[in-house]
């Protein structure tokens, strides 16, 4: 069964009051984000694979550890998941970014992918889906069924606030997926927003309304 964390490192909690809050401005928010993306990819990457090396310190030779050189790459789902790469990047600078499209039918209500491009080595890479959002759950199941279909076999999702029907939705459709969260939210409302959330992430990201 997927396993669902919560990041609750002082850090990140600070940041994300700030995030929420309706007064923030574009700029500061797209800092903010970066910043907790690039703090949540500290806490996501723990379980990293390492292998011993033989270097040569100033004082004697010794063997110490690096990354094994897992393949990874890094999945926002468009448009406000942009907004988590580049933070992501500046801890794993070698990760490929691959972007999954999706909007909802207005008739069906269901998520519809209209763009994918991922890395070429599918099978060999761990991936990272983002979404800041995850809200009734929809286009993260979505997206990582688009992964899975192309051959992904290991995915994390990665999110900074979630709704327990989200969460609930994505463990069931996926319950090899890990699902990692800064903060588990309330409820979603009649409009499908989560509440208290921060509105609408991608608006917020870009300026738009
Ligand atoms: N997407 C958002 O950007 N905000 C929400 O509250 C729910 C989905």
């Amino acid at each position: 069964m997927a396993k669902v964390y919560v990041f609750d490192h002082p850090l990140i909690q600070h940041k994300l009051t700030y995030i929420r809050e309706k007064g923030t401005g574009t700029k500061e928010f797209r800092e903010l984000v970066d910043e907790v993306a690039t703090l949540m990819a500290f806490e996501i990457t723990r379980d990293m694979p390492l292998e011993e090396i033989e270097i040569e310190t100033p004082v004697s030779k010794t063997t110490s550890k690096v990354l094994s050189g897992k393949k990874l790459g890094i999945i926002p789902i468009l448009r406000a998941g942009i907004g988590m790469v580049d933070g992501i990047l500046k801890l794993i600078p070698a990760a490929k970014v691959g972007h999954i499209g999706l909007y909802r039918d207005p008739k069906t209500l269901k998520p519809v992918e209209y763009y994918v491009k991922l890395p070429s080595d599918v099978e060999e890479r761990d991936f990272i889906v983002v979404d800041p959002m995850l809200a009734t759950g929809g286009s993260a199941i979505e997206a990582i069924h688009s992964l899975k279909n192309r051959g992904a076999k290991h995915i994390k999702f990665m999110c900074l606030i979630a709704a327990p029907e989200g969460v609930e939705a994505v463990k069931e459709a996926h319950p090899d997926v890990d699902i990692y969260i800064a903060a588990l939210d309330e409820k979603l409302n009649e409009k499908g927003y989560i509440v208290p959330g921060l509105g609408d992430a991608g608006d917020r990201l870009f300026g738009t309304k």
